[in-house]
């Protein structure tokens, strides 16, 4: 893993948007994408490098992590949704080339193996962005998921339907379902990007990338995976018990290197 330490939110947003930006300059590309709060910033970024600097999406696709089961995609709040109007709206990346769970599929469980198989066939993600949650979930894979699981259907603590009551009118209204990518799944992905912005963050993270590798931080599978950038603002970088370790190291990496 590698951890970077940088001021501020919006700097943790350029340097997601660079890396993206990198894969898909690179040639025909597979993103996935994440909801929720912290990567909106990021999309800010690459809009208006889409707009103002001829960075164009018509050689990639994109994957959505997770969906609320029960929500429809024409629901505001699905993830559907959402990533239109926080994101592929805004840049050359047709509907047709974004991909996500139904929420209101019919047999559930045929869905996610559907949804495996097509990230299968498009050969795989290539960059996968991730959130984290206060509880350490990524995708929506509570605590104790297991560290191998697949696209299927999770249900939300109490405390992930709370922190995601702010984007319902009433809180009640938040879904008690999902359907996710799994851990294993997730860690398909060729380049994990984690991304964390602010002190409510910090304690899942340095259970994530400091604790050991158990179910109960679910975050902390990455650990396994070969290529993860993780980039956080120094709010929450505040608990990371080696946080002048990776400033240092960050210092002192070679330009050429990339992330
Ligand atoms: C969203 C997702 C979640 C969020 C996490 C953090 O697609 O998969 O894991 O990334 O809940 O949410 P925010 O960014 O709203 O704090």
């Amino acid at each position: 893993m590698e951890i970077i330490i940088l001021p501020t939110g919006a700097d943790v947003a350029r340097a997601a948007a660079d890396a993206i930006e990198e894969q898909v300059r690179s040639g025909p590309s597979v993103l996935g994408l994440a909801t929720g709060s912290t990567p909106l910033g990021t999309y800010q970024e690459l809009i208006e490098r889409h707009r103002n600097y001829g960075l164009s999406f018509t050689n990639a696709r994109a994957f959505l992590l997770d969906e609320y089961l029960g929500l429809p995609a024409t629901h505001p709040q699905s993830y559907h949704s959402v990533i239109r109007k926080e994101f592929t709206d805004s840049v050359d990346l047709g509907s047709d080339a974004v991909h996500g769970l139904n929420g209101v599929a019919a047999d559930p469980a045929a869905e996610a193996l559907r949804y495996e198989a097509s990230i299968e066939a498009a050969g795989g993600v290539d960059i996968q962005i991730l959130g984290i949650g206060t509880d350490g979930h990524v995708g929506f894979n509570e605590p104790m998921s297991s560290l191998a699981s697949r696209t299927r259907i999770k249900t939300l603590t109490r405390q992930t339907r709370k922190d995601n009551a702010r984007f319902f009118e009433n809180p009640a209204d938040v879904p008690d379902h999902v359907l996710t990518q799994g851990l294993g799944t997730i860690r398909q992905a060729r380049h994990l990007l984690l991304l964390a912005v602010g002190a409510t963050k910090a304690q899942a993270l340095a259970a994530a990338v400091e604790g050991p590798v158990a179910a109960v931080c679910p975050a902390s599978a990455l650990q396994l995976h070969p290529h993860v950038t993780v980039l956080v603002d120094s709010a929450a970088a505040s608990k990371l018990a080696h946080r002048d370790y990776y400033q240092d190291t960050f210092g002192r990496k070679p330009q050429w290197q990339g992330l």
